[in-house]
């Protein structure tokens, strides 16, 4: 099995700055080309070692540059490549790192189909630092696909990834990132027979051990000492017990001991619905719903072994949502830990409850600032589709903050409001709030309301990634599954704290 975070892992992707495309020795060689771009860079020295042949191609249509195009020259004369893949970056003008990393990982992803022993891909001297190591991660991502668990792999990783013209430090910084998303990946990709908060709990110690991360694993004993009976009732209907697990990184020296960020993440690793059943087709991806927690595993271990000048907190709520003799039911009052009570009118709205002691844990510990990550709601799908992840804060600077830094490396997200109206929906007849709104309509609104009422005024922002954490179908850039969403958004929001 891979070992995101391990020695070795980080080594097969190496730098070499001063290699010459033309003379490589590799079994593909991949260039990225803008619209129009054979003039300058990389693409005119292998033009012209080819004889003009990408003038040429370019002159007739044959390769665009366009986002994403994709075109393999074989036997192309001149080099020592049997393979040249020409991948198009788009318009010079509006290239940016997001683009630059779904490019590479277009290009990887494609070569990746089968073994390869030797890939060099050519970095241009024009991109900056952010997007070299954007695609750098890219491609480490776009090589790993969802074989976990099938005989007849549909990508194997490079024996090894040569970059040339790119930094040593770059590609280094890249390679982590893409261990962070790629353990995200993993994780959500895993069956949830063997993904369970137990499971989830013991991979967190292991990467912790890898990075550095400090780790504490709360038991169901320890969450009943804590006072978690939020997420002991969402866990009770299973016969594998919650956990709860704080991850620290304390990465600046000298100061204050107060956490900078504190990331938390919804950990449910299969969603059932509980006795509110999900029908059979909504409940298949349900494995899913522990991507916020492990976007928030993967961006601490990612921020730790980028040894990143900040203190971090990082905590999860781990449950499974099930329907056994034991499980919470319709009209439950729930004394969170905070002391806030909750009645439930439906158990498949477990994530929020499940958050409400997580953030209550975090809030302990005095952030300066709370990010959550959580697969929350379908609502939030219908508001916004698959690609694109819902805000909603208390803070504005912190929400545009974050949405700057998720941009900036291609991860789009968009706000919505959080109007004080919404919390007349969230009022319960019996306890201090209700787990659902008044029927469906705002349904993302009104479960963000219900995390406001955790986080005691730090200044928070929720990231609702039920779209963008699961892609059902491939994309060029990725194989289906688990996308690792938000690891690259908080690390690079971390890096800009
Ligand atoms: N985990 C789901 C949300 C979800 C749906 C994530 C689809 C990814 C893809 C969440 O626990 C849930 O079931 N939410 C309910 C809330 C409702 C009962 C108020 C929903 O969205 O239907
Ligand atoms: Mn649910
Ligand atoms: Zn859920």
């Amino acid at each position: 099995m891979t070992s995101e975070f391990s020695v070795r892992g980080s080594r097969d992707i190496v730098a070499d700055p001063s290699a010459r495309p033309e003379t490589t020795e590799a079994e593909a060689v991949v260039l990225f080309l803008t619209e129009g771009g054979v003039a300058t860079g990389a693409a005119a020295d292998l033009d012209r070692a080819t004889g003009g042949l990408l003038t040429r191609l370019v002159a007739g249509g044959e390769v665009t540059g366009k986002r994403f195009e994709t075109v393999p020259l074989l036997a192309p004369p001149g080099l020592r490549t049997p393979q040249l893949l020409v991948v198009g970056l788009g318009k010079r003008d509006d290239l940016d790192a997001g683009t630059v990393y779904k490019a590479a990982a277009t290009a990887t992803r494609q070569l990746a189909a089968r073994p390869r022993t030797r890939v060099a891909l050519v970095a241009d001297g024009s991109w900056t630092t952010r997007q070299m190591e954007q695609a750098v991660a890219g491609a480490a991502v776009g090589m790993v696909g969802q074989d976990l668990y099938r005989a007849e792999r549909k990508r194997t990783r490079f024996g090894t990834t040569v970059w040339i013209g790119a930094s040593p430090e770059a590609v280094e910084r890249g390679s982590i990132i893409a261990d962070g998303v790629n353990l995200a990946r993993r994780l959500v990709n895993l069956s949830p027979e063997d993904m369970y908060p137990q499971t989830f709990a013991e991979e967190a110690a292991a990467v912790a051990g890898r990075t550095g991360l400090e780790i504490e694993i709360w038991d169901e004993g320890q969450l009943a000492r804590e006072r978690c009976q939020a997420i002991l009732a969402v866990g009770r209907g299973s016969h594998r017990p919650p956990r709860l697990v704080v991850l620290r990184h304390r990465g600046r020296a000298g100061g204050d001991d107060v956490p900078d960020l504190a990331l938390v993440g919804k950990g449910v690793t299969f969603d059932s619905g509980g006795l509110s059943l999900k029908p059979s087709e909504s409940m298949l991806t349900m494995k899913c719903d522990m991507a916020g927690a492990a976007a928030v595993l993967g961006a601490a271990a990612t921020i730790a072994a980028l040894k990143l000048p900040v203190h971090l907190v990082a905590a999860v709520g781990l449950a499974e949502n099930m329907t056994g003799p034991a499980a919470y039911k319709l009209g439950d009052v729930i004394t969170a830990r905070s002391g806030t009570t909750i009645e439930v009118h439906n158990t498949d709205a477990e994530g929020r409850i499940v958050l409400a002691d997580v953030l209550d844990v975090v809030k302990g510990l005095g952030p300066r600032r709370i990010i959550d990550a959580a697969t929350l709601t379908g609502a939030c799908m219908v508001a916004l589709g698959y690609d694109v992840a819902g805000l909603f804060t208390n803070d504005q600077p912190l929400c545009d903050a974050l949405a700057a830094a998720a941009r900036s490396v291609g991860e789009p997200v968009w706000q919505l409001p959080m109007y004080a109206e919404y919390d007349d929906q969230i009022k319960s007849e019996v306890a201090d709030i209700k787990n659902v709104g008044e029927g469906r309509w705002g349904g993302a609104i009104t479960a963000a309301k219900f995390l406001e009422r955790f986080v005691g005024g730090i200044p928070w922002t929720h990231v609702d990634i039920a779209g963008p954490a699961f892609a059902e179908k491939p994309r060029p850039w990725i194989d289906g599954g688990g996308t690792g969403s938000m690891v690259r958004a908080f690390v690079e929001f971390a890096r800009g704290t």
